[in-house]
């Protein structure tokens, strides 16, 4: 039996343990898994793209747990009533090849995403950054908020979305958490006076959602929207100034806001800082700029965790998914019962 791990199990999960709790201990692992890099596989997501999406498969091993996620992305959901971002994914067992876990993965991305951003600000960010400029307000933004508290101690946000009913829910659903927010009227507005500009807004276009003129001095930028070829939210200017820190350098390259800059345009790969062989920050006043894709790793490290805290409990079920038949060559013998019912019928 693989235990499966659905929408109301996870949600029952994070809320019962506690959001914040569960995203701290996510930032944990991912960085110990962050710290053993090498050991993983790496290669750049599978993508289908449309004209309005993708649709992408994420795999990775340590060598013991082989893991995948399936997730799309397509801005325009929204306005038919569905989500831009859906997932699910699985773990295996190496040694075997059976799955042993089934999960959703809408809220686990969202969970996942919102760690590895707080993972690599707590490493970039200038320390006693407190307030955050938040660009778009749609599913990850809480998730965010309450992972940079978490990591970092940001307890100000300042908020802008197109959409104003986006910011009105983003600022219904966190300030019941303590959080000083300010709805704001621009990204210029947003951005004023943040340590910290996160932009994570949806749209498959090479928009300019955070300008040059709007990143002071210091700023920790934390980019999760541009995921895509051809969809990205950064001026370039901002990158030209920038030191800039990717996932896996590859994937970065064909999906990342440096999709945009020359092939050798210099990236530190994350990694490297939290084992220590590189330095991140190097001045108070310099802007690092975290250009974030999300990669296989993270899911793998989500899908971990959710898998440990959740085995034997009644937030997972078994499902029948894997065919076991008393004689591992007698697959035939499987259809048996229904075949004799039907003789008899
Ligand atoms: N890097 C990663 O690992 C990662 C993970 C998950 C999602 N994402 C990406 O993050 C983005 C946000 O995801 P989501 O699930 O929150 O999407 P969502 O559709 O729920 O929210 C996006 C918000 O952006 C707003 N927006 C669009 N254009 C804007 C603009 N120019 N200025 C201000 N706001 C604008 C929309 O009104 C909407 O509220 C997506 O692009 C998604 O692909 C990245």
């Amino acid at each position: 039996m693989v235990a499966f791990l659905d929408v109301a199990g996870m949600s029952r999960w994070v809320a019962e343990t506690g959001v914040e709790r569960v995203l701290t201990e996510l930032v944990s692992r991912m960085r110990s898994d962050f710290r053993r890099w090498p050991e993983f596989e790496r290669a750049p997501r599978v993508a289908s793209h449309s004209p309005i999406g993708v649709i992408e498969l994420m795999p990775t091993s340590d060598g013991t747990t082989y893991g995948f996620k399936y997730v799309n992305g397509h801005p325009s959901n929204p306005a038919h009533g569905l989500q831009t971002v859906t997932a699910f994914g699985v773990l295996a067992d190496v040694a075997s090849g059976y799955p042993v876990f089934l999960a959703e993965m809408t809220l686990l991305t969202a969970l996942r995403t919102a760690a590895t951003s707080a993972m690599v600000a707590k490493a970039l960010a200038r320390p006693g950054s407190r307030t955050m400029g938040m660009i778009g307000s749609g599913s990850q933004s809480e998730f965010q908020a309450l992972a940079f508290r978490g990591a970092l101690g940001i307890d100000t946000l300042r908020v802008w979305d197109t959409d104003p009913a986006a910011m009105e829910k983003f600022r219904r659903n966190i300030e019941p958490y303590g959080f000083d927010v300010t709805i704001c009227g621009s990204a210029e507005e947003a951005t004023d006076g943040a340590d910290v500009i996160t932009t994570c807004t949806a749209d498959k276009a090479n928009a300019d959602v955070l300008t040059d003129d709007m990143v002071g001095p210091g700023v920790h930028i934390n980019a999760i929207g541009g995921d895509c070829p051809g969809k990205t939210e950064l001026d370039l200017a901002i990158l030209r100034r920038s030191t800039v820190f990717v996932e896996h350098e590859p994937q970065t390259r064909i999906e990342g806001e440096i999709q945009q800059m020359p092939a050798d345009f210099p990236v530190t790969e994350v990694w490297q800082v939290l084992t220590g062989a590189t330095p991140g920050r190097r001045s108070a006043t310099e802007v690092t700029l975290f250009d974030s894709v999300g990669f296989a790793i993270e899911d793998f490290t989500a899908l971990r965790h959710a898998n440990a805290a959740t085995r034997g409990t009644s937030y997972v079920r078994d499902l029948d998914l894997i065919a076991d038949p008393a004689d591992p060559k007698d697959l035939f013998q499987l259809l048996a019962p229904a075949v004799a019912q039907r003789a008899t019928a």
